[in-house]
């Protein structure tokens, strides 16, 4: 936040190609988690299936080994189950439940280019209201989505998101979190905040790639880290939820590459062109 902003990677369509790869892998292993999650499956389970998903197609993971201080992360997923937010990591031990949420995320690399995507599954009969919250973090970010575009500003995606949560209901936007530039490192500038004023921060152009990824809790927005030094909960051990998609800005429009459909479907019914990339 001090000093001169960090550059924003610009990529080629060469490039904006191969994170599409490294896209579609995370999408297909997403999909393939969600579809084995159901109770006395373990969280170290969804983290097999992903691994699996990552041989088959030569590609390699953003997560395993990737350290911001405590120590290299274990796993090719983080899986945070109920009042777990993010960054939990996948055990044995850890067993699914009938009625649980578990928010699962995934980062591929394919020839040195990442994606990064999470969704929030439902295990079982799960109560409405924590259906209703995971439905309104996935509109949150899909409103985040289609609100970026070239010569727009970053803050317009922030506040899209904030309002589109404010309208579902009464739920804690996490404070501290938030998405970020990708492309050749999973993490890169900018910072994407879940809430602010729209118009501020860079002015986006042609060939950024952010992950845009809205957490939100039934509770407040409150974070604790847990022991581990990885697994972000609620301090108040309400359930969160957390959804998350790459978007590559195009000048004739958005491609979601971490979307099976690039985004189409979603974009669309915003009235928001998807790029001819997508195609
Ligand atoms: N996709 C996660 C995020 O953007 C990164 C997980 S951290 C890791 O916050 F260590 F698990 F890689
Ligand atoms: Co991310």
């Amino acid at each position: 936040m001090y000093g001169a902003p960090e550059r924003i990677e610009l990529k080629s369509t060469e490039q904006i190609l191969l994170m599409r790869q490294a896209g579609l892998v995370v999408a297909n292993a997403l999909q393939a988690m969600s579809e084995i999650a159901a109770p006395g499956v373990s969280t170290a389970d969804l983290d097999a299936v992903a691994r699996d998903v990552l041989a088959d197609a030569g590609a390699t993971s953003s997560f395993l080994h990737y350290d911001i201080g405590s120590g290299p992360y274990p796993a090719v997923i983080c899986a945070s189950v109920n009042d777990r937010i993010v960054h939990g990591i996948p055990s044995p031990q850890e067993l699914l439940a009938d009625g649980d949420l578990v928010s699962i995320d995934f980062g591929a690399i394919v020839e040195g280019w990442h994606g990064d995507a999470a969704v929030t599954v439902l295990v079982g009969d799960v109560s409405p209201e924590a259906r209703a919250m995971s439905d309104a973090c996935r509109e949150s970010l899909w409103a985040g989505l289609a609100a970026a575009r070239v010569n727009g500003r970053l803050t317009d995606i922030s506040h899209a998101v904030e309002s589109s949560v404010r309208k579902a209901g009464r739920y804690g936007i996490v404070a501290g979190y938030g998405g970020h530039g990708i492309g050749s490192s999973m993490h890169m500038a900018p910072h994407i905040l879940n809430y602010g004023k729209a118009g501020k921060g860079p002015r986006l152009t042609h060939g950024m790639a952010l992950a845009v990824e809205p957490m939100i809790t039934l509770g407040s927005q409150r974070t604790q880290e847990l022991d581990d030094g990885w697994t972000v909960s609620t301090v108040d051990g309400s359930w969160a939820a957390h959804w998350e998609h790459t978007v590559a800005v195009l000048d004739d429009g958005l491609w979601v590459l971490t979307a099976q459909d690039g985004g189409r479907e979603e974009l669309s019914r915003r009235g928001v062109a998807v790029s001819a990339l997508a195609a």
